[in-house]
């Protein structure tokens, strides 16, 4: 259960926490504004994520996109000044509340940054201590999930024969990967990714793009992105942001055919941003 992440000091995952989850929104935001100081950089948004599908944030530079996918995992708790009032109910559960484990949460709910950020270490050893810290020890278990994690990444056909050779050693987008599969290995719930393949030749974004659909079978995935064709290529609903409001929300070919706002017309055509 969810709950579980108020109770537990120590995650273990062998047991997950939130497959009961019934309904078909797995995040629902109500009222969200996000302060840093006295500035405010989100305007009290809400909005429902669904559950296994790719919601895909847009709007111009500054407009509190990242902000938002930070808090959303509790990463704005790492920025001094930053605060955030309003509700982002995971199931039943406020994460904003100040009694949630947020070490667990972030295992729940896992992030993909822009710029791959492997640790200097081997294949298999970014992956592999998260899971001992977590509790499991096996190595025959341990192989198991890194396995299953890296073919999850569709990387595993390319790593196999080199798990123990650093991670420094593979390409951006293999990179990239990797990081995916170090978020998948903790079995989270939901993956927020911020513009994860900006710094991707176009065949390694492809690659990340073609696994972004791949994993919603299993995840719900929430995206920044600033390139349309990728918005509109990969996700269900796309969400438009600007200068911290949430102009327009909806299914993505409704958003890139026919938008309701003029805002998001002029924006998704190419007028500014
Ligand atoms: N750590 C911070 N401290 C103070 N202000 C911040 C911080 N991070 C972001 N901001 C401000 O919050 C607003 C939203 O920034 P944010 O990074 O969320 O935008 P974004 O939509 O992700 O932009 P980009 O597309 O350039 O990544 C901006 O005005 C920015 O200057
Ligand atoms: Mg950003």
């Amino acid at each position: 259960m969810v709950t579980a992440l108020k109770e537990r000091k120590t995650v273990d995952m062998t047991v997950p926490l939130n497959r009961q989850i019934q309904s078909e929104n797995i995040l629902t935001v109500k009222n969200l504004e996000i302060f840093y100081g006295e500035k405010r950089a989100v305007n009290g948004i809400s909005m429902d994520i669904e559950k296994n599908s790719v919601t895909a944030l847009i709007g111009p530079s500054g407009c509190g996109k990242s902000t938002f996918l930070r808090s959303i995992n509790r990463m704005n708790d790492l920025i001094p000044g930053a605060r955030a009032e309003g509700e982002i109910l995971y199931e039943e559960l406020n994460i904003l509340s100040e009694d949630i484990n947020v070490v667990a949460l972030r295992k729940e709910i896992g992030m993909v940054f822009q710029k791959p950020n492997p640790f200097p270490k081997s294949i298999y050893g970014n992956i592999a201590p998260a899971l001992k810290f977590a509790g499991i020890n096996k190595k025959s278990k341990l192989d198991d999930i890194v396995e299953e994690s890296l073919r999850k990444a569709a990387l595993w056909d390319e790593v196999k024969d080199r798990l123990h050779k650093s991670a420094l050693s593979l390409s951006g987008g293999q990179q990239q990967r990797l990081c995916i599969a170090r978020t998948i290995a903790m079995k989270p719930t939901v993956i927020l990714l911020d513009e994860p393949s900006s710094a991707l030749d176009p065949i390694s974004n492809a690659k990340v793009e073609d696994l972004i659909v791949d994993l919603k079978k299993d995840y719900s995935i929430i995206i920044v992105t600033h390139n349309m064709q990728q918005a509109s290529r990969i996700s269900d609903k796309t969400a438009f942001f600007l200068s911290g409001d949430l102009i327009e929300y909806d299914k993505t070919e409704k958003i890139f055919t026919n938008p309701s706002v003029q805002k998001t017309e002029e924006y998704i055509s190419g007028r500014f941003g």
